[in-house]
């Protein structure tokens, strides 16, 4: 009961923008996006096909809006563009040409900013480079880098010529820069000597050396010198990307490529071992991030944006990389950590480049509501006029703290549901035209259509918890995953038919407004970072002392989730402190250190139920140090559970 009271008390606690806010943005008013959103789901191809037509450039008008197939989506059909193009060329010759594209801020302070122009010179360059050492249309390069300008220059050539981009987060380990780059045959591979993070360095061309013992697809690497790092370079494989880009021609004609030429490949996981690659293509993808960020983050012209996502994420990609660059805005990126050299490292770069939108993670801002207000209140946040909240959803406490302290209760927060697999933002608030409720993500962006489903594939009542789909295609979905077309189908198309399930528990309240609960999978959100349970337990396997393991989340203050591992050791072993601490790195050498257990239980044996299956539903009671509750009569040893609840670290 007093569950409901306070959620009852949640949903009817609103938010509206002022009066000043709503005056200047794009939609100002609930009638103004209901009237959009209805003329977008009621005729979509014509919604879609005006706004290609607005804020794109094409080369080659497309026949066809879109084309849906059980599962796969053709949009703009017969198109043609160049991504790069429409991110930086078509911004020369206007006002925009010398305005700033990038401000870029390393961790040990370094500073650099690119202008448009300065920009297209760079990827210019760059591209020619890459097409020197052979990189042509579709073949894939996978980038390595650290949150660097050149990253962004990376991967915009790599558009530019019609090559595939799959940029692997700096903080995975070489086992899965090696089972990414041999799952998509990546031919290229961009790194650097080192990036800094936490005032160390951090090892990625080391890491990328170790990778490549083992994959037979790469022919060269192109390493940025970042750090003063040595590091070995193999002849005849290894380029240092200044003496490529040295010798390079500033001039490159950008070729017109077909809508559906794939852009990127981005890895994410699944709920079993191996990552997938989910595929985005060129004009619908751009489209999806080109809308979302002019109307979400309402973007004008005189605004500095800063989303602290890395590259390695979707958001990186999405909200920094592409949609952002393709309206023309004005992007901060920095390297480093929040915390280095002090925890007020993101107010000050706030403060010295006026940033008026900023777009981060929950667990970023519970982070800073555990270190304190006092270093926010060194620094002067009045240039911010927007907040976003990205990745999991928010407890509302957060939600306000966020509100009164960085935003100093005048910046509406737009917290933005999507996925890795949607490309774009699909549920939100648009800050100017609705109030934002805490803990919400709000209300479908155009052309998005939500449902929340029972296991029978009916729509539930407001108010009921199920399963979140989506019911129509969108421009920016994915359109498969790489290399794997039936698991693309099994993951997304087969809980309901035709219909897109999205792994997420949802309940839409009165208003219309979808609170999402979280993953109903195994995949583990952990400071906004997607891991598959599944990959963590094979980890654990691999490693010679480990029999058997489960791995299950355990609410966490900051992360969001920890990761709690039960483990049997095979005979001999003994689990003890120390072999705790081997799989602990052990699974930080498999995956990366992000993943690296927060506890591990070893045990004699899991509880499973009579017919082998592991029973998950109680390891994680087990893991919150709850009551064990519910039906446990179908559990093959009881005795087990009472050994694990014992073993706490
Ligand atoms: O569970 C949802 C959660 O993050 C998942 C997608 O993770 P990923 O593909 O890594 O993309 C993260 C950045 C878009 C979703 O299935 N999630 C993401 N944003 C929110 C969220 N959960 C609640 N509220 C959000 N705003």
């Amino acid at each position: 009961m007093a569950n409901k009271i306070t959620s009852i008390a949640q949903e009817d606690e609103k938010f509206p923008p002022s009066q000043e806010f709503r005056k200047q943005a794009a939609i100002q008013s609930l009638a103004e996006y209901k009237r959009l959103y209805s003329e977008s789901v009621k005729n979509p191809e014509k919604f879609w096909n005006t706004q290609a037509k607005d804020l794109l450039l094409w080369r080659k008008p497309w026949k066809q809006i879109l084309k849906w197939k059980e599962s796969h989506a053709k949009w703009f059909v017969g198109g043609k563009l160049n991504v790069c193009e429409n991110c930086v060329d078509r911004h020369l010759g206007t006002p925009r040409e010398n305005k700033a594209a990038l401000i870029y801020e390393g961790e040990p302070g370094d500073q650099k900013t690119l202008t448009y122009r300065q920009l297209h010179t760079e990827i210019c360059k760059f591209s020619n480079a890459l097409e020197s050492l052979g990189i042509r249309k579709g073949d894939r390069v996978a980038i390595y880098m650290p949150m660097v300008a050149e990253a962004v220059v990376a991967m915009l050539s790599c558009a530019r010529i019609g090559a595939v981009h799959t940029v692997i987060f700096g903080g995975f380990s070489s086992e899965s820069i090696k089972d990414r780059v041999n799952d998509c045959a990546a031919k290229l591979v961009i790194t650097a000597d080192g990036g800094w993070r936490r005032g160390k360095i951090i090892d990625l061309k080391v890491n990328v050396n170790q990778a490549l013992k083992g994959c037979p697809s790469v022919e060269s690497v192109i390493t940025l010198k970042r750090t003063a790092n040595r590091v070995h370079m193999k002849k005849g494989r290894d380029f240092w990307w200044h003496d490529l880009v040295e010798s390079a021609s500033h001039v490159h004609k950008a070729k017109a490529f077909d809508s559906e030429t794939p852009l990127f490949v981005l890895y994410t996981s699944g709920s079993t071992g191996k990552p997938k690659g989910v595929l985005h293509t060129s004009g619908g993808y751009l489209l999806g991030t080109t809308i979302t960020s002019k109307y979400v983050f309402d973007l004008r012209e005189s605004d500095t944006y800063w989303c602290t996502a890395d590259i390695g994420w979707i958001t990186g990609h999405s909200y920094v990389v592409y949609g952002i660059l393709s309206n023309g805005g004005t992007n901060v990126i920095y390297e480093g950590a929040p915390n280095q050299p002090g925890p007020d490292r993101f107010w000050s770069i706030v403060d010295r480049h006026k940033v008026t939108i900023f777009y981060t993670a929950p667990t970023a801002i519970r982070a800073f509501m555990k270190w304190g207000d006092d270093h926010i209140k060194k620094h002067d946040l009045s240039s911010l006029r927007l907040l976003g909240s990205v990745g999991e959803p928010i407890n509302p406490e957060a939600w306000k703290w966020y509100h009164k302290v960085i935003g100093g209760g005048r910046c509406p927060i737009v917290d933005t549901w999507w996925q890795t697999e949607t490309g774009g933002i699909m549920i939100t608030t648009l800050p100017g035209a609705v109030y934002s409720k805490p803990g919400s993500a709000g209300l479908p962006f155009f052309g998005v259509v939500p449902k929340v489903f029972n296991d029978a594939g009916k729509e539930v009542r407001k108010g009921t918890s199920g399963k979140l789909v989506l019911t129509e295609p969108w421009p920016s979905m994915l359109r498969t995953l790489y290399g794997d077309n039936k698991r693309y189908k099994e993951t997304y198309w087969s809980e309901y038919e035709g219909v897109y399930f999205c792994g997420d528990g949802c309940r839409q309240d009165k208003d219309g407004y979808f609170w999402i609960v979280g993953r109903i999978d195994d995949v583990l959100n952990v400071s906004g970072h997607r891991l598959g349970t599944a990959e963590i337990e094979s980890a654990l396997v691999s490693h010679h002392s480990v029999a058997e393991s489960a791995t299950v989340g355990r609410p966490h203050e900051i992360k969001g989730s920890a990761i709690v591992c039960f483990v049997t050791l095979k005979d001999g072993f003994k689990g003890d402190d120390k072999l705790k601490a081997l799989l602990r790195a052990h699974v930080g050498a498999e995956i990366g250190p992000f993943a690296k257990p927060d506890e591990i239980r070893f045990a004699k044996a899991l509880p499973k139920t009579r017919s082998g299956k592991i029973m998950r539903r109680l390891l994680k009671d087990i893991a919150a140090g709850k009551e064990i509750h519910g039906d446990t009569t179908t559990l093959e040893d009881v005795g087990v559970v009472k050994q694990l609840q014992a073993n706490k670290d």
